[in-house]
């Protein structure tokens, strides 16, 4: 349904998974109309007094309006329904609503879609490697791009590292475990694919334990993933935690690769607050 603004359309929550206190996913009804590419991001709204459960702020005075915020589209462009992967901040005025959606529950969608975190900025010829770097949250767009088959056939090597602080914080490690089965079966020649998981508060068996820009440094991330990385053949996407973005931005150009401009160059971000 369209609401006064043309491109602001009500959705319908289908579903909720919650995978820990403070991170949920959820799906939507996805507009007809509504088209994006595999890595961008939407505003979604939420009314606080629409949905059935909501906690009253005396001290919000937009307690009665909509509240909008950035989120990335986990899932495919083909999809019939839109995903999203949400942290809860407490006191956090569009996620202490948000975390108590219920199925049935409408939110705003902005169907403008942003953002630049896309594989198609890089321009031909491809290089062979992608790394897909990212903190909490930031997981979300790069869930899109393994979705889409595209990046299976146009890669020979996807490297996925996902950084979380706690093991339990490491959401849809069984989607990404079939990825490669269930996205990369169905094109000829299919990317090889590495998952590396990395907990960085506790020594979890099968996953590293320090941060992304040590991880390089140290070469261990080189080792773990089998691959070089280099300024010939590696695409490169840092996507959540700003520090982490930052971070590991200039690690890698202390490395000799280069930021991402006008398609040229290895290095593309994008930071959630
Ligand atoms: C391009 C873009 C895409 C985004 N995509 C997502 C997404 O897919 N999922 C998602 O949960 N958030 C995403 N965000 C962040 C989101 O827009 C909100 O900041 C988040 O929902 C919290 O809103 P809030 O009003 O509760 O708190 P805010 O007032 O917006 O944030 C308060 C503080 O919480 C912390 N914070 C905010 N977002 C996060 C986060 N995602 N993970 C960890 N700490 C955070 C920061 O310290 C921030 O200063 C994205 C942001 C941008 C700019
Ligand atoms: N238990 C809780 O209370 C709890 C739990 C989770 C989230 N939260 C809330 O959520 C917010 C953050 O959420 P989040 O889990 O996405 O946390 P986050 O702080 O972004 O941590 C996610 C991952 O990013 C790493 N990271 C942080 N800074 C980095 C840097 N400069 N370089 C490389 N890696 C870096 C973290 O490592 P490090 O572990 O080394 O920092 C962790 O592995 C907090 O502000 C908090 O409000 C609370």
């Amino acid at each position: 349904m369209t609401t006064n603004s043309d491109n602001i359309q009500k959705v319908k929550v289908l579903s909720k998974t919650i995978w820990t206190p403070t991170l949920f996913s959820f799906t939507v009804t996805r507009p007809e109309s509504f088209k994006f590419t595999a890595g961008q991001f939407v505003r979604l709204g939420v009314n606080p007094k629409q949905l059935k459960y909501h906690i009253d702020n005396p001290e919000s005075n937009v307690i009665n309006e909509v509240i909008y915020r950035a989120y990335s589209i986990v899932s495919s462009p083909y999809d019939d329904n839109l995903e999203f992967f949400s942290i809860v901040i407490p006191n956090g005025a569009f996620t202490s609503q948000l975390q108590h959606l219920e199925v049935g529950d409408e939110l705003m969608l902005n169907t403008t879609p942003f953002g630049f975190l896309t594989l198609a900025r890089y321009q031909q010829p491809l290089p062979k490697d992608l790394w897909l770097l990212g903190t909490g949250t930031g997981l979300a767009p790069f869930l899109s791009m393994l979705q889409d088959l595209k990046t299976w056939e146009d890669y020979e090597h996807i490297i996925l590292a996902y950084s979380a602080r706690n093991q339990n914080e490491l959401a849809y490690v069984d989607l990404i475990t079939t990825l490669a089965d269930n996205f990369g079966g169905l094109v000829d020649n299919p990317a090889k694919f590495t998952f590396i998981p990395i907990v960085t508060r506790e020594k979890v068996a099968g996953a590293l334990n320090r941060r992304l820009p040590e991880l390089l440094l140290s070469g261990e991330l080189e080792q773990v993933a089998s691959e070089k990385l280099n300024k010939e053949h590696s695409h490169i996407m840092l996507c959540g935690n700003p520090d982490m973005v930052e971070d590991t931005k200039e690690t890698l150009k202390q490395m000799g690769l280069e930021m991402n401009r006008r398609g040229e160059g290895n290095i593309a971000v994008e930071n959630y607050w």
